[in-house]
């Protein structure tokens, strides 16, 4: 069960390793074109600020394009960059010839079909969108959970992302999502609770007055 940071932020990867325990970094070309700096520059400031891998999301118009643009990025760390592929019909093509010597995740997976498809091509993680499939097809963690029954019998994994809070990230673990993928935001409130703020207080009270 993996905690991934989604970001592109080198800041953000900076303070989520100090953490010592995320197992790596998902960005996304929308992530990317926050930072105003070129993708593969970005990916390879990544792979220098965390231990774990990175995932890194094709972005080329063409299939020949995302080829090379897949190379090109495994060729930055081949040990530690996992390649994200949208899914879609070409783009399970795309994984199923890459997916023998590079890791493959086939993202922005919104039905259990397109899970299915993606273990035929042999992607090693499915990336369903929680918070998304809640808002545009009403049930986000109901779909990790159909997701993850097509997958039984498979080792293909899912990682949970599009997650805005808390309670979402525990719905999805809850539904069966083997890993998380969040922003530094949500990471950081995971461990934090008002009540234990207040019995933390009220320990410290009890010591001063005793
Ligand atoms: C997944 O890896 C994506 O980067 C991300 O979680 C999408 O989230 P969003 O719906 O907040 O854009």
């Amino acid at each position: 069960m993996g905690l991934y940071l989604d970001s592109a932020d080198v800041d953000d990867a900076r303070t989520a390793q100090e953490l010592g325990f995320i197992e790596g970094v998902t960005t996304n070309p929308a992530l990317i074109a926050r930072t105003g700096r070129a993708p593969l520059e970005v990916l390879a400031d990544l792979v220098e600020i965390v231990d774990g891998n990175v995932f890194y999301q094709l972005t080329s118009p063409t299939l020949e394009q995302r080829l090379d643009e897949a190379w090109e990025a495994y060729g930055i760390r081949p040990d530690r960059v996992v390649l994200k592929v949208p899914t879609t019909t070409e783009n399970l093509s795309l994984v199923a010839e890459l997916a023998h010597d590079i890791e493959c995740a086939m993202t922005a997976i919104f039905s259990p079909a397109q899970a299915y498809m993606a273990v035929q091509a042999g992607a090693r993680y499915v990336i369903p969108y929680v918070s998304r499939a809640t808002r545009l097809l009403g049930d986000g963690p109901g779909l990790v959970r159909a997701i993850r029954d097509v997958l039984s019998g498979s080792e293909v994994e899912i990682i949970a992302a599009s997650i805005e809070s808390p309670d979402e990230a525990i719905d999805a673990v809850r539904a069966g999502a083997h890993h998380l993928t969040m922003p530094l935001q949500v990471i950081m409130a995971m461990g934090e609770h008002e009540l234990s703020q207040q019995t933390i207080a009220e320990f410290a009270a009890s010591w001063e007055t005793k």
